[in-house]
């Protein structure tokens, strides 16, 4: 009884001892479970968490790198549009609904949900060597991490394709346009067809050279037989469409811009097989401002030349996107790995669904039409979820349809900057809660008029 009693003091004591010794130093979780000391990123990660803790009424952030505040030195509150105040609580009330950039900041609040598997601390000494230890440009690591979000959502077959990184999308689109265009017999026509993403025609016309010229809209050049590089974008920016080439002749070369091929913004009814596929984690994460983009090349000598251009342009991308994106992926991977997916996908349908039931009740405005579709990643028929309403006016005097929609306070981009007709304007859904919220509201009031002048 007596030597129990002096163990259990004993185990009482030690437990004591250690506790104390956990509490008074900071310790994290490292791999496989070990206890790893919290020492200099102790100071980085204090910062990281004061920032983010700076009240902005959650109609704003302020960042590690915003502009210092001369009252308390700290960052100020960045607010959103139409918000403003030391603390981002004051609405404009006549503030114009801004749905013109494509800024995918839905996604936000999710990343603010996973704030702990998301950030990463960047060391002082994080890769300062121009390449990584294989002497290339890129992370194998995140390298696989993307390749198995491929195969997660089934939205590519990426096996036996090489991978590029750019800087976002927009670099890749000009490199595949210089790849495919070089030692050609006579210059190609670049098209696309309408209504098309305007980068298309401006990074053609801007650098501009004896290989290649931007032709417009890809039915006019349908039946040609000389060499044409056209632009697929599937789904489409702006209508939401899924896409084929036009140009099916045996000079025809399309390049497949895949932005919005995910399950956020489309049914995946078959995994895509094509020559040059191109990505980007602005329309996967959200995470535009990191600037990182990825292609899938089958050829080899197109392979190279690709890689030529990102090396003389810039070699390589950023080190810290690329670390950033990893630990983006491992946090989409984590579990099941449908978290994101299912998020992205229901805000976007929640969103589509309100902008449809809106448009439903006039006779002024009508938008597109995408039909359900079976879905191979979540394993059934799904409505749609679009990252952008394409909107037509119908009344004949309407012709500048953006004109219209700014009288009713609403921001749009004209149907002509998709080289459509100004009948159009793209209203987009990708933006923050508060953007969509306050579009939702001035859409409501347009449409309610409408109707209220028709019932007199
Ligand atoms: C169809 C399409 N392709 C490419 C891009 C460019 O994206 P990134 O941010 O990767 O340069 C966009 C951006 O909105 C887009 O809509």
């Amino acid at each position: 009884m007596g030597s129990s009693y002096c163990w259990l003091s004993l185990l009482l004591l030690s437990s004591a001892i250690l506790n104390i010794y956990f509490v008074s130093n900071s310790y994290i979780e490292g791999k496989g479970k070990v206890k790893v000391k919290v020492g200099w990123s102790e100071e980085a990660a204090a910062k990281a968490e004061e920032v983010a803790s700076i009240n902005c009424s959650n109609h704003g952030r302020a960042y590690l790198d915003g502009v210092i505040s001369e009252e308390d030195g700290k960052p100020v509150c960045e607010c959103n549009t139409c918000y403003g105040g030391s603390d981002c609580s004051l609405l404009s009330p006549n503030c114009a609904a801004n749905a013109d950039s494509g800024d995918p900041l839905f996604l936000e609040p999710f990343w603010m949900q996973h704030a702990a598997s998301s950030g990463v601390v960047v060391a002082g000494w994080h890769r300062m060597s121009y390449v990584f230890p294989d002497s290339t440009y890129i992370s194998q690591q995140l390298e696989t991490h993307i390749r198995l979000i491929h195969r997660l959502t089934r939205n590519a077959l990426t096996h036996g394709k090489r991978i590029i990184f750019g800087g976002g999308s927009t670099q890749l689109l000009n490199a595949a346009l210089y790849a495919l265009s070089a030692n050609l017999s006579s210059p190609a026509s670049v098209v696309a067809a309408v209504p098309f993403y305007p980068l298309y025609k401006q990074q053609a016309d801007f650098f501009q050279n004896n290989n290649y010229k931007f032709q417009g809209d890809a039915w006019l050049m349908r039946n040609s037989n000389s060499n044409v590089i056209e632009f697929v974008t599937s789904p489409n920016n702006p209508d939401g469409n899924l896409r084929e080439p036009v140009c099916k002749g045996p000079s025809a070369r399309p390049i497949y811009d895949h932005a919005y091929y995910w399950p956020h913004f489309s049914a995946i009814p078959s995994p895509s097989d094509e020559d040059i596929m191109i990505f980007t984690m602005s329309k996967l994460t959200g995470h535009a401002g990191s600037r990182l983009g990825w292609a899938f090349v089958k050829d080899e000598e197109i392979y190279t030349k690709m890689q030529m251009y990102i090396t003389v342009a810039e070699m390589g991308i950023s080190r810290e996107a690329q670390v950033r994106a990893l630990q983006l992926m491992k946090t989409i991977l984590h579990g099941d790995g449908k978290d994101l997916f299912n998020y992205a996908f229901e805000k976007m349908s929640d969103r589509w669904g309100k902008v449809r039931q809106i448009f439903s009740k006039s006779k002024r405005f009508s938008i597109q039409e995408i039909p359900p579709l079976y879905c191979n990643f979540f394993e059934r028929v799904r409505g749609a979820s679009p990252g952008y309403a394409w909107v037509k006016c119908e009344r004949e005097e309407d012709i500048d349809c953006s004109g219209v929609l700014l009288a009713a306070n609403i921001i749009g981009r004209e149907g002509s900057r998709f080289n459509s007709d100004d009948r159009h304007v793209r209203l987009s859904l990708l933006k923050s809660n508060d953007d969509f919220n306050l579009l939702i509201n001035r859409l409501h009031k347009l449409v309610d008029q409408e109707q209220a002048v028709s019932s007199f």
